[in-house]
Parts: C-alpha cells; structure tokens; sequence
C-alpha cells in the first residue's frame, strides 16, 4: 500500500509564514503539519505495509531534515525532489514507476481525522479507477467542486468556480485513490495539474469514478485564518487525534505552552499556542493567538487573535490584534496594530 503527499507548493497563500517553512512543517500546535497527516496512515500501516513517497519541490530539505524517526510510528517515509515543480498530477506521474497498485494520493496541507479504511475497501469493491473524497463547505470558491450523480459517479468538476457557476456544496477534499491506469493518462516529465489536466480527461476516458462525500473533519490550511483555525481546532479537540497521546498537553485555559518557553509572572495565555524559546515578560497578555518559536513578547504586551512569526519581537504594552507577523519582526514598543 502505498500513499503519496503531494508537498512541493509554495504555500503563496499562508505567506509570511512560508517565506522560510514550506508549508507541510509549518506547526500546528507545536508539532510539524506532515506528522497530522502521516498520523492518518497508521491505521493502513498494518506491518508495515504502508510506504509514504514525499513529493517536494519548495525547501525540500527543511521538510527532510524535520522528518524524525520517532515521529513517523513505524510509516517508512521517502522523499522524492522535483528539479522543478510538476503539478498536482506531474507529481504523481513523477512516481509512476515506484507506483505498485492502488495509490492513494493527499494534498499536502489538509487537516483532518478521515478513516481511509471503509472508503478503500469501498473504492475496491466497486472496482473504481479513481475515488475522490469530498466534503461538503459553504463557500465553494477556493476549491474544486465535484458533482455526483445518485449512484455516487462523478459527473461534473470545476476547479475554483465563479459565483453561480454551480450550486453543489461537495468540494475536493484533496485525497484520492487512484489506479495505475489513472496515472497513466498523465504526460511524463512536464507540469501537469490533477485539478485542471487530468480531471476533465478522466471524465472523457470513460472510466469508473466515483466521489465519496465524508462527514470527518476536514480543514485545508493554507491561509493565515485557516491556519490559526486549525491551531484552534487541535486545542480545542475538535478533530478526533490518533493516536491518542499525540493530543496536545493542554493548561486550564486551553492553550499549549512549549516546555522550552518562559513565561513570566502575571503572563495569561488563554486558548493559545506558544512555540519553544518564546519569552513573554511580566503581564503579556495572548489570546486566540498561535506565537511561533523564539518569539519574544513583552511587558505588558496585549495580543488577540494572531500569528505572532518565529523570532519575532513585540514590543512592551503594544496591542495586536488580527494581525500576522513574519518572522524576526520588530514592533516597537506601545504600537497598536490591527
Ligand atoms: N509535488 C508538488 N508539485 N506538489 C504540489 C505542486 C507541485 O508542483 N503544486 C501544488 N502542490 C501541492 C501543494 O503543496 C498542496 O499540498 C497540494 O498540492 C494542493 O495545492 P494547493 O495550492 O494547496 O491547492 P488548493 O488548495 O488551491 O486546491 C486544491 O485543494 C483543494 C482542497 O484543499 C485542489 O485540489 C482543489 O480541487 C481542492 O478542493
Ligand atoms: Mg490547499
């Protein structure tokens, strides 16, 4: 069994937090984003038998060097580098010939607690070329819509649609299970996108595909509000955690504060994420905030609902609220942002 994470964007979208951490290691709550998603593989890694291929392109070796034994419970991971970046489908075209059967493939930045398992025995029954998995969200404009006809056949798909284009809720989940046969649509060696490409001519191939329409909890989170949604989703125990001790240590007032923080006296952090090596001085105030790794906060600094950047500097008895700082920012001292 073997599952490709489709890692290489550039993570545009959650900039300025991917300028220098591409987006699959980026934290949440304290822990690096691939190790959520290599968490929904153990079920289907019984002995061993599941074989994570890493695609990468955009600081791969920041991803690899994060990648640690201890975190990867027994899932063997390998990276594969694109000299340039191929696309969504040139990325899986790019292991074609690694490829052994059934592949499942995940965007590399959704956060979510699915069981793969019925849903791989249900795409193996009904002997599917490809399943897609879908949810169902409000606002359908930053996604792929896919519409089903009632015995669940993908009828129709479009890519990021135009207001009114379509009323279908059901969007791309961004997890597919796909046969070889799929992959061998794909041009070699070019970009090529799952999304805009293949899509529409697997729709023409006359091949069997379904969608699955899943009510797990499902979170893409590539921009700055969805990834402190996620960080809060995680805190607040939202989405089911496996295994079980990989839920986060959390204080009273629901936040997790990274051993290697001090935290001065009169500090309040209330629904909040504090990284390793931050420093919050005497009366620092942080809630509904993720403050990443080395940041320093502080006297009297108050800070809601943000994204305080590695590194960064806030400045005494400033108020931030709303905001998003990249990383070693600099606020100086009684600044009001927000
Ligand atoms: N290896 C590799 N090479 N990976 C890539 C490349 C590439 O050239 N381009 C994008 N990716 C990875 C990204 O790192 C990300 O993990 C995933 O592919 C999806 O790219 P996004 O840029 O995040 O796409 P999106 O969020 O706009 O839309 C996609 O995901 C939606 C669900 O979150 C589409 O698949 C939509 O149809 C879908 O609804
Ligand atoms: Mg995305």
């Amino acid at each position: 069994m073997q599952t490709l994470i489709l890692a290489g964007g550039k993570g545009t979208r959650l900039r300025p937090l991917t300028l220098h951490t591409p987006k699959p290691i980026v934290p949440i709550v304290n822990r690096p984003f691939i190790y959520y998603q290599l968490d929904l593989l153990r079920p289907l890694n019984v002995d061993g038998a599941m074989e994570v291929l890493l695609s990468l392109s955009y600081q791969p070796r920041k991803i690899e060097e994060t990648l640690t034994r201890d975190e990867l419970g027994g899932v063997s991971v390998q990276t594969v580098v694109e000299p340039q970046p191929l696309g969504t489908a040139g990325a899986m075209r790019n292991v074609r010939s690694r490829a052994k059967g059934t592949l499942i493939v995940l965007n590399g930045d959704i956060l979510t607690d699915i069981d793969l398992r019925p849903l791989l025995s249900r795409h193996r029954a009904r002997r599917a070329a490809a399943t897609l998995v879908l949810v169902n969200v409000e606002d359908t404009r930053a996604y792929g819509v896919v519409e089903l006809d009632d015995e669940g056949r993908i009828q129709r798909f479009y890519e990021k649609p135009a207001p009114g284009a379509t009323n279908t809720k059901s969007i791309n989940a961004g997890i597919y299970m796909l046969e070889p046969e799929v992959l061998d649509l794909i041009p070699e060696g070019c970009e090529y996108s799952f999304e805009y490409d293949l899509f529409p001519r697997l729709l023409t191939s006359g091949l069997p595909l379904y969608g699955e329409v899943t009510n797990a909890y499902w979170l893409d989170i590539g921009t700055p509000e969805r990834y402190r949604q996620a960080n809060a989703d995680v805190l607040s125990g939202r989405l089911r955690r496996y295994p079980p001790e990989s839920a986060p240590q959390l204080t009273p007032d629901g936040s997790a504060v990274d051993s290697g923080a001090t935290l001065k006296p009169g500090v309040s952090v209330t629904r909040s994420v504090i990284g390793s090596n931050c420093y919050l001085e005497d009366g620092a105030q942080i809630t509904d905030s993720v403050v990443l790794a080395g940041a320093r906060i502080a006297a009297g600094a108050i800070i809601s609902s943000s994204i305080i950047g590695r590194g960064a500097h806030v400045g005494s008895s400033s108020v931030l609220h709303n905001v998003v700082l990249g990383d070693k920012s600099v606020v100086t001292a009684f600044s009001r942002l927000g």
